[in-house]
């Protein structure tokens, strides 16, 4: 039986994409965690039996003091794999050290543009014609490291914020599963050049161009 621990900070959604894809994933049991007790995310993880835990960034001080405790309630699951799916807080580079090679992240671009926040709205004031999101390994860097898969949308000429984000998390339900899947069946692997190869070999359907307005 694999083991995750999925990292939330809010709605949650790419943790019920996850959840909602469990049995195309190997037998896995999950945990989530939240730095957040209010998350909507949490309530839908104990609906559905999930063990759930709660470790408040505003109980400590300092932030490596914050880190400690995430990784002291991570480490009690025992996890093959750390999904960080809108996890809202800059983990330092113990924590991320202390888990390499096992933390994934999903960040709303096409990395390596547009890290940090408010994605969509840099994308829009940037007139870039394709957006979309990324999984990749964590390294100390913000929003870095080894990219698993992307996927692309258009921006389209009424695009706002909110309607090129709602395109955005389409791809993200998608990917973040397929990721964790190859993670979880042995596939992923990295090259001497620190890229992520899939079986072996540099994934050829790592990027999902979506259908045009979809
Ligand atoms: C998602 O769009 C995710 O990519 C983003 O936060 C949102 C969380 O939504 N993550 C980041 O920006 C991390 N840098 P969710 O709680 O519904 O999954």
């Amino acid at each position: 039986m694999k083991s995750i621990v999925i990292l939330i900070s809010g709605r949650g959604s790419n943790m019920t994409a996850l959840v909602d894809a469990a049995s195309s994933l190997p037998p896995t049991r999950i945990a989530v965690i939240s730095n957040r007790p209010d998350a909507a995310g949490l309530e839908f993880a104990r609906q559905r039996g999930f063990e759930t835990a709660v470790v408040d960034h505003r109980q400590y001080a300092a932030r490596n003091d914050f880190d400690a405790a995430l990784a002291e309630a991570i480490d009690a699951h025992q996890p093959d794999l750390v999904v960080l799916a809108g996890f809202m807080r800059i983990l330092g580079e113990a924590f991320v050290q202390r888990f390499s090679g096992r933390l994934l992240n999903i960040h709303p671009s096409l990395l390596p543009a547009f890290p940090g926040t408010h994605t969509h709205a840099q994308a829009l004031k940037c007139g870039v014609r394709l957006h979309g999101c990324t999984v990749h390994f964590v390294t100390p860097s913000l929003d870095s490291g080894p990219i698993v898969i992307q996927a692309a949308v258009p921006v389209l000429a009424n695009d706002d914020e909110a309607r090129l984000a709602a395109r955005v998390l389409v791809q993200e339900h998608l990917i973040y599963p397929q990721a964790v899947r190859w993670f979880l069946e042995g596939r992923l692997s990295l090259d001497d050049n620190g890229r992520v190869l899939l079986a072996g070999e540099l994934p050829t359907e790592a990027a999902l161009l979506s259908p045009r307005g979809s």
